[in-house]
């Protein structure tokens, strides 16, 4: 089958369906074109709560469909390849986190979206990058368990007075790129403004100028008044901050910053979903409802 009659058949299904297929901002380009809305983690999970539709498939990882599965149980939430994960979300897993709970009684659990059903539910409020500081202030404990990325954890504990504790997970996408890295992209591009994803370490998240999530790079890059930036996170990020913005110039901090998990949503992948839909993301009722306090907590501190 050609491209074109992918997309054909792809149009044909999602109308058949009543399907809406949901991108993030990491997903491939030509994936990103035909997708109804492309976004951030967040807009994302706000999107699958919100959106009228029957069917969403979700070119993403496991904890986005995930998330919106648990968010909106009546929709069929397709991931077009079963095997699209997040290492960083596997790094945090019940039983270890039942352990630090107990070392820390008094914090309250605060769990980055990148995680599975079952840790969120074992957490009190789930947050993104895009609203971690906003979660963290409008918890009422002093003190929190942050899991299970460090480098965003840590990012936060420098803008509140709580104290955090740590997990040590990372993304192995973001936690590559170096403060050599940085170093060397803004020697290259001395005018250039360089922005990061918290998920970066911290000593490359003190040379950037702007920390955002995806959607808050590509907002921030498309409303300044600069013409070239530095962009700290994933390399396909370039494709919608080029088509938004195509007289400013983007850099990759690093060529190495690539997550393959985000690329197994495929035009073919999503072809198949849609028409097989053999790769439904469910959770278990006593697993979903738990975890759906944490989310609706993270979607009512941040409306
Ligand atoms: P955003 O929520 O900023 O899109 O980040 C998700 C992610 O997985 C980054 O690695
Ligand atoms: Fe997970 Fe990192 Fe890929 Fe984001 S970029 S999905 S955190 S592995």
């Amino acid at each position: 089958m050609d491209n074109n009659e992918i997309l054909r058949r792809i149009s044909e299904l999602k109308e058949e369906k009543n399907a809406v297929i949901l991108a993030h901002n990491y997903a491939r380009a030509e994936v990103q074109d035909i997708a109804d809305l492309v976004g951030d983690s967040f807009s994302l999970s706000q999107a699958a709560v919100d959106l009228d539709t029957d069917m969403i498939v979700f070119a993403g990882v496991h904890f986005m469909a995930e998330s919106a599965y648990i968010l909106s149980p009546e929709k069929t939430i397709l991931l077009p390849d079963a095997d699209a994960g997040c290492p960083m979300a596997d790094m945090v897993t019940v039983e270890p986190l039942r352990e630090a709970k107990k070392k820390h009684p008094d914090a309250a659990v605060v769990c980055y979206v990148n995680s599975s059903a079952a840790v969120k539910a074992e957490s009190d409020v789930c947050c993104t990058s895009a609203n971690a500081k906003e979660v963290v202030s409008a918890i009422e404990e002093d003190e929190i368990l942050f899991v299970p990325d460090k480098n965003l954890g840590h990012y936060i504990s420098t803008l509140t007075d709580k104290k955090v504790h740590l997990w040590d997970g990372f993304c192995p996408i973001h936690q590559q790129i170096t403060a050599f890295d940085a170093l060397a992209a803004k020697s290259q591009h001395p005018n250039a403004v360089f922005l990061a994803h918290p998920e970066c370490r911290p000593e490359v998240l003190e040379l950037a100028d702007g920390i955002f999530s995806t959607a808050g790079i590509i907002k921030y890059a498309a409303a300044s008044n600069e013409t070239e930036f530095i962009i700290g996170t994933e390399q396909e990020m370039m494709h919608k901050l080029r088509q938004d913005s195509p007289d400013k110039s983007f850099y990759p901090v690093s060529k190495y910053a690539y997550c393959a998990n985000m690329k197994m949503a495929t035009l073919p992948s999503i072809l198949n979903a849609l028409e097989t839909e053999t790769t439904k993301i469910t959770v278990p009722d006593e697993i979903r409802i738990q975890a759906k306090k944490a989310l609706d907590r993270m979607l009512e501190a941040v409306p």
